[in-house]
This record gives structure tokens, sequence and C-alpha cells, in this order.
């Protein structure tokens, strides 16, 4: 099964001059690449027909389980190229291991964890060209996996598409590295205990969309979810984890209780605060807790991370009744240079001594 071969049914080209301005501005999500990856399963015949096709509309059945119940997963990586014009991919691995914890809960297949970063590779390596090289710019990808049995009975579907498509992306939030402002979901929860949340299924952002929205009408860039059962217990934001700092260099970030994205980011920013020597307290944190130790000067940073955001500075979090401002403090110093350290491993400027990086395409 993991010895697929891909084919390539046909190579296309945007011209090089139409690509090239694109790339002076990709902004995130806007743009795709030439080509995507797509492989087929069955409950019959596994995975099978491993394909590298020109990007373009999918033909699906009506009647697809995916269109009306939902069954759908994803992941969000990244692919960088580094000075010396190599591509690497950051702790492709990883992304693996949770499309597949995605895929147990969502009662979709498995796939393999090398065909996954095989997958990965394919694309990059014939869209190698749309990898920009520009500061704070990578190709995001987003692989994902749709159940296509065309049958409306409430069932796990017996056929899946896994598919591989790639973006060009800048910062996230536009801007540069400004700190964002979040907004304290009121009411409105993405995940509940037993619920999808640790899964990275499109139904969660569904959820989170309302929200999402609410938060733009107060002038706010995310959204702050709590637990649904516990008042005041911080969860997540819409697409990123969650760090506070305390005034003496412990990092505070929610526990992977079951209910948020086990984000690669975050795991591997505690891995880099610890080898810094800050502790890291992994713990249920309240809005409460933040709010009292802002306002007695014991936490001092807050950041948001996430593959797509990377580590952004949050400046305020608000709420109808009250109002967090980290105001000059923000972005904060541990915040940023957590930020450089990280990004840095990923482009090829800081020793990637954790061994966290799998290059997709050799240096010239
Ligand atoms: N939480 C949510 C809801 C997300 O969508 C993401 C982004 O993928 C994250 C957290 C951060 O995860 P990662 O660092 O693996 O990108
Ligand atoms: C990511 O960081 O990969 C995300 O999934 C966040 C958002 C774009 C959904």
């Amino acid at each position: 099964m993991t010895d697929l071969t891909f084919t390539l049914s046909e190579a296309v080209r945007l011209p090089a001059a139409e690509r090239e301005a694109i790339l002076e501005n990709p902004g995130f999500g806007n743009y795709f690449t030439d080509h995507m990856v797509s492989i087929s399963w069955s409950r019959e015949a596994g995975w099978h027909d491993a394909a590298v096709l020109p990007y373009g509309p999918l033909a699906i059945d009506p009647g697809s389980s995916v269109l009306h119940y939902g069954q759908e997963i994803f992941e969000g990586l990244k692919a960088y190229r580094r000075p010396d014009g190599s591509i690497v991919s950051f702790r492709p691995i990883e992304n693996a291991r949770r499309l597949n914890e995605s895929a147990a809960r969502l009662a979709l297949p498995e796939l393999p964890e090398e065909l996954f970063v095989e997958a990965c590779r394919q694309l990059v390596q014939i869209d190698a060209d749309w990898v920009p090289a520009g500061e704070d710019q990578s190709l995001y990808l987003r692989p994902f996996m749709i159940a296509d049995e065309s049958f409306l009975g409430v069932r796990a579907a017996e056929k899946a598409r896994f598919l591989v498509i790639a973006c060009p992306s800048g910062a996230y939030f536009t801007g540069g590295v400004k700190p964002v402002s979040i907004w304290l979901s009121q009411g409105l929860s993405r995940a509940g205990d037993g619920g999808t949340g640790a899964a990275k299924c499109g139904g969660n952002y569904a959820a989170s969309l309302l929200p999402q929205q609410v938060a733009a009408e107060n002038g706010c860039q995310q959204v702050l979810f709590t637990d649904a059962q516990e008042e005041g217990r911080i969860d997540e934001l819409g697409g990123m984890n969650l760090f506070l700092v305390r005034a003496d260099g412990t990092l505070l970030t929610p526990e992977l209780n079951g209910n948020i994205l086990p984000g690669i980011t975050r795991r591997s920013l505690i891995e880099l605060a610890e080898a810094r020597g800050h502790k890291v307290e992994e713990r249920a944190v309240t809005v409460a807790e933040w709010r009292a130790g802002v306002a007695d000067g014991s936490i001092v940073e807050a950041f948001a991370c996430g593959t797509a955001a990377v580590i952004t500075p949050i400046g305020k979090l608000k709420a109808p009744e009250f109002e967090i401002d980290f105001g000059e403090n923000a972005p904060g110093t541990l915040t940023m240079s957590l930020r450089e350290e990280l990004t840095g491993i990923q482009t090829g400027v800081v020793a990637d001594s954790h061994n966290w990086l799998t290059e997709f395409v050799p240096a010239p």
C-alpha cells in the first residue's frame, strides 16, 4: 500500500511572469499552485490511484457523504525555501500522525504516514517554483480527506479521497507582526466534552464562523473560545493555540483536554522554551486568571500560535464587560524571541538541532 507510485497526467504551468506577480504579495489562501495530489480509497481496494493532477475542480457526486454529513478532515503545514535554494518542510510526520488521529474520530480511513509525507513531497517537487523566498513567505500545504461515497444513510462512508493542494503564503494577518485583538466568544462554542474539538475537521471551523463574524464586528481579528462546560476555562482561538507569559518567564497554556487541537507549533514552542530553561505549565487556565494576572503584573505577554499564524502577539482581549490591554508591552519580548527562533529553524538561519526539518527538494 505504501509503495503506491504517483502518476502524472499532465504538467501545466501558469506563465512565469504571472506566477512571479502573485508571489510578490500572495496573502494567505488566495492563490493555488498548478497541481494537486489525489489518492483514492475504498474499503475493498484500500488506497489506490495516487496521482499528481493539474489543479482544478473535482467531479463529486451530489450524494457524497461529505456534502451532507461533513465527514471531512484536513491538515496544514508549510514548505520553506532556504537560503541555499533547497525546500524543506517542518515536522510533516506530525501532521501525518494528527491526520490519522482526526481520521479515527471522523470514522475515515487512516493513511500510511509515509504516504502522507510523500504526497506532500510530490506536490512541492512539481510546484517548486511556487515556493516563495521572501521574508515570512512559504508554501502552505493543505492536505485533506473527504468521504465520497454516494449514500444518504447516516454511517461512515466506504469510499474516500485524500488530496493535497497548496498556496503560496505571506502573513496570515495583514500588517506584519502587529499585536492582534481577540474577542471572547459569548455563549458560542466550537467544542464540548466528547465532541470533535481535538480533531482537525471542517465542522469545528464551520462552528467557529459565526463567533468569528461577531469578533470582526467588535473590531477583533480572532475569537477566543472557552470551555462549553466549565465557565471561563480557556480552550483556544478559532485557528490557533494560546500562550500566556508570566513575569518570571513561565509559559502558561491550556492543557490538551480533548477539546483543543494539539498544535504542532504549540508542542514545538514548549520544547524550545524548555530547552532555554523556561518552565511551561500545561493546565486549565481561566479568563479570570488572565485578568487578575495582567492587573497585578504577573502576566506580561500573550500570543497565539499555529502554522498559518506562526506566532502572533495578542494586544487585547475584548469582551462586552471588560478589556485586557497589553498596551506598550505588546508584542512581548519572549513572544518575539521565540518567534525568531522558530522561524529561524524553519528557514534555515538557526540550526535545526531538534531534527524537525524534512527536505523535499535539494539545493540546486
Ligand atoms: N488550533 C486550531 C483550531 C487550528 O486550526 C490550528 C492550526 O492548524 C492550531 C490550533 C495550531 O496547530 P498547528 O500549530 O499544528 O498548526
Ligand atoms: C493552520 O494554521 O494550518 C490552520 O489550519 C489555521 C487556519 C488557516 C484554519
